[in-house]
């Protein structure tokens, strides 16, 4: 596929925080984060950070967020289908919007390998997310197995698909490509390799939803992005960001990721 409109697209910094850091602690972090990337002159309109806290932090931030206005999104690591009732234990997109939570991470590994979600969950939950104004973040990637045995796309493109099957076309949307053998394992997928994952799945979303779509939608890499390896990977034409897990929590290491237009030989 030809690789078009690449240069309208603002690339997407995120960090997904996993379960780490309490309220008490995102305060001090994003603060921290927000001097850093402040003292850096980080611009912001180059490339976009977002954050992705605990549940029980997103108060918080909202608070810093709207009170130092900064210029930093945030959204939740997950959100029910469903929008209200008897679901003990989950939290409604409704919810989520009342916290000015912009994003919402979908159907991450560890939510899909730990907590059984099926790719008819994530469908679902990204309809519950559209239907709340919050941008999902769609995350995909293959098993060490799915990759010996299918190769790095099939299984990301499947998952894609089916995640995109009652979408609107008019939709505002994030994919993560994330392969899980590459996930808090140091062995980050190669750039050539995330590039041509990331150039099968804007394929799928120009089939779902149109080549309009596809060619604004960002498509992030992530597993075991540092900044040591970010730059290589920022190359890409069809790789948009990146979706750090640990790397995320280290403020140095983070407002680096951020940073990597400054690194040298970019
Ligand atoms: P790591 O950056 O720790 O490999 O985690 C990636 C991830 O799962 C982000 O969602």
């Amino acid at each position: 596929m030809a690789v078009t409109g690449s240069t309208r697209r603002t690339p997407l910094i995120a960090g997904n925080w996993k379960m780490n850091l309490d309220h008490l602690q995102s305060i001090a972090f994003v603060q921290k984060l927000a001097w850093s990337l402040k003292d850096a002159r980080h611009d912001f309109d180059t490339v976009e950070v977002a954050i992705f806290p605990p549940y029980t932090d997103l108060r918080s931030v909202q608070t810093l967020v709207s009170a130092d206005k900064l210029p930093l999104a945030f959204g939740a690591q997950d959100l029910s289908e469903h929008d209200s009732g008897a679901f003990t234990g989950e939290i409604s997109g409704a919810f989520l919007a009342q916290l000015e939570c912009q994003y919402v991470i979908i159907g991450h590994s560890e939510r899909r390998t730990l907590h059984s979600e099926t790719d008819a969950h994530v469908a679902a939950k990204v309809t519950a997310a559209l239907k709340h104004n919050l941008v999902p973040v769609i995350c995909v990637g293959e098993t060490a197995a799915d990759l010996e045995e299918h190769g790095p796309s099939a299984v990301p493109v499947s998952q894609l698909r089916a995640a995109l099957a009652g979408v609107d076309t008019a939709a505002d949307i994030v994919v993560a490509y994330e392969p899980v053998w590459a996930i808090g394992s140091g062995q980050a997928a190669t750039p050539e390799q995330a590039e041509q994952v990331a150039a099968q799945l804007r394929v799928v979303i120009s089939e779902a939803l149109g080549q309009d779509v596809a060619d604004k939608t960002r498509i992030l890499y992530g597993g075991s992005v540092k900044a040591s390896n970010i730059a290589a990977f920022m190359r890409e034409p069809n790789v948009d960001g990146a979706l750090v897990g640990g790397a995320s929590l280290d403020i140095h290491e983070f407002s680096s990721i951020i940073r990597y237009q400054k690194h040298v030989g970019v």
